[in-house]
């Protein structure tokens, strides 16, 4: 049934496999000038079945090239989830050539006998495998959901892995990737983070904060994600800020925090050896809810754009630190000079007003950015849509105090009864700045959305009948309010 070519919603630069089903990025890393991404694929199906894991490489992180399935499934199981890092020192002693340092991927073998983690080694900068024959590395008696290991070196040498375990997460620490000892865990009390589904994929991994006072700080970012239990219902990923030193011990927060508060960014880990010590996640553009019917044809699932995470202090008491996202800038470099119109002349958009961005007759792309600074007053109601001229369009913007997406006219929302539920999904502001700054990026099924800084984020897909390809700007507060918006500037390039 999979003879269907057909490439309608194709994205032009996002990582998609030419056919067949994907979910989560796994064992992300960066050697020798080329970044890895491998991913959970079945290679005979476009739905979830027995995981294999795909491979692709970028060697700029805006353009993505396909190769040969790197793990597939043997007598202990089949490959879930994982991580891959680089041994430098050689602490696993699979190194064979003196100038290549082994890569080691840590997975969950998914078999009769449970799951439990297994590791394969590559000589060669990731392009073949070899499975260790000591797997599995690490098994549990109990061993429903004990898995997605993911591993980082600590700056003592040793390795550390989180996993998730039955709705938390358990730390385990290792001198050369083969044998394991626990070492603590997170998240057991019902108190700790949102338990509305199972927890999966975690990532563990320091990041530098500079704090109001203007001294630099660092904190240790845990990502859990968690399937059912979103902020749109479905799967999403939250994350915690706090201390580790063997134990992760979480700040106090008051809200659960999201990586991304659309619908569509699940199981987002980060590269690991990146070459300028950036932490980028990628994740799985899709959620679970309806992830098996989504309406393409010779493929389904993809990654959304890499996005560099920083911390930035609100100098609240409650969830004071805050994960952001931003484009990774590399992204820059997609941006088409001949497909660009911009105005540095502020306008006005009173309420009730529509005002057009750009127009068919500027260009005409369904790969396009918009970087937009707004300046808002008295709290407006104001949306940011990719449209056509048939009417379907896709909106992000700002509610009063709440930040919505909404995918209602996007055409095909009819494939599953929970995508068409998802129409809405909100996000308190978390600051109160008058200035602000949008950046949307649009690629024929995806809209991806950073605001203030990428303080918040929200991914959505969408399917149109036909392309989205002009952006306009609605100031929709009540006829006679008080509330302004103003656009300060505004950039859109078509990609690609
Ligand atoms: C998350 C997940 C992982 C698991 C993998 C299986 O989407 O359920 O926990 O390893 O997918 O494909």
């Amino acid at each position: 049934q999979n003879q269907c070519t057909t490439e309608q919603y194709r994205l032009r630069y996002h990582f998609s496999p030419a056919e067949h089903w994907i979910n989560d990025p796994n064992g992300m890393v960066y050697y020798d000038g080329v970044y890895h991404l491998f991913f959970q694929y079945h290679p005979y199906s476009t739905v979830w079945g027995p995981m294999h894991w795909g491979h692709a490489i970028s060697r700029d992180l805006a353009t993505w090239e396909e190769l040969p399935v790197a793990l597939a499934p043997d007598e202990i199981g089949d490959i879930f989830s994982g991580s891959s890092v680089v041994d430098f020192t050689n602490s696993s002693g699979f190194q064979t050539s003196p100038d290549i340092a082994p890569i080691v991927a840590i997975y969950t073998s998914a078999g009769g006998a449970g799951q439990r983690q297994s590791i394969a080694y590559s000589n060669d900068k990731a392009t073949t495998f070899t499975k260790f024959e000591g797997n599995p590395v690490l098994s549990d008696a109990n061993s429903p959901d004990f898995r997605d290991p993911k591993v980082r070196k600590l700056s003592n040498g040793k390795w550390a892995m989180a996993l998730a375990v039955r709705n938390k997460i358990e730390f385990y620490g290792s001198d050369d990737l083969k044998s394991w000892n626990k070492l603590s865990e997170f998240g057991a009390d019902p108190e700790q983070g949102s338990h509305g589904g199972v927890w999966e994929c975690p990532d563990l991994f320091p990041l530098n904060v500079t704090q109001v006072d203007g001294t630099t700080l660092e904190m240790w970012v845990l990502i859990v994600s968690i399937n059912p239990g979103g902020p749109n219902r479905g799967s999403a990923a939250h994350y915690f800020v706090g201390t580790f030193d063997g134990t992760f011990t979480a700040l106090p927060w008051q809200n659960t925090q999201w990586l991304d508060w659309g619908p569509d960014n699940y199981a987002a880990v980060t590269f690991s050896n990146e070459p300028q010590d950036r932490f980028i996640a990628m994740g799985w553009m899709n959620n679970w809810m309806y992830a098996n019917n989504l309406p393409t044809a010779a493929w389904r699932g993809q990654m959304t754009i890499p996005r560099t995470l920083g911390l930035r202090d609100l100098n609240k008491s409650e969830n004071r630190y805050r994960l952001t996202s931003v484009p990774t800038a590399e992204l820059e470099a997609l941006r088409n000079p001949q497909e660009y119109v911009g105005n540095n002349a502020e306008f006005m958009v009173p309420p009730q007003t529509v005002i057009q961005l750009t127009e068919q007759a500027t260009f005409k792309n369904p790969a396009m950015e918009l970087e937009i600074t707004l300046e808002i007053s008295q709290q407006p109601r104001f949306s940011l849509c990719a449209h056509n001229s048939g009417g379907e369009e896709i909106c992000f913007g700002l509610n009063e105090t709440r930040w919505y997406q909404d995918r209602s006219k996007t055409g095909n929302t009819g494939f599953n009864g929970e995508y068409a539920a998802t129409l809405y999904a909100s996000a308190p502001r978390e600051i109160d700045d008058q200035e602000m700054k949008i950046r949307i990026f649009l690629d024929v099924s995806s809209f991806e959305v950073f605001a203030d800084d990428g303080l918040t984020s929200m991914t959505s897909l969408f399917y149109t009948n036909e392309p989205l390809d002009m952006f306009y700007v609605n100031h929709w507060s009540d006829t006679g309010s008080s509330a302004t918006v103003k656009v300060k500037n505004f950039k859109v390039w078509g990609l690609v």
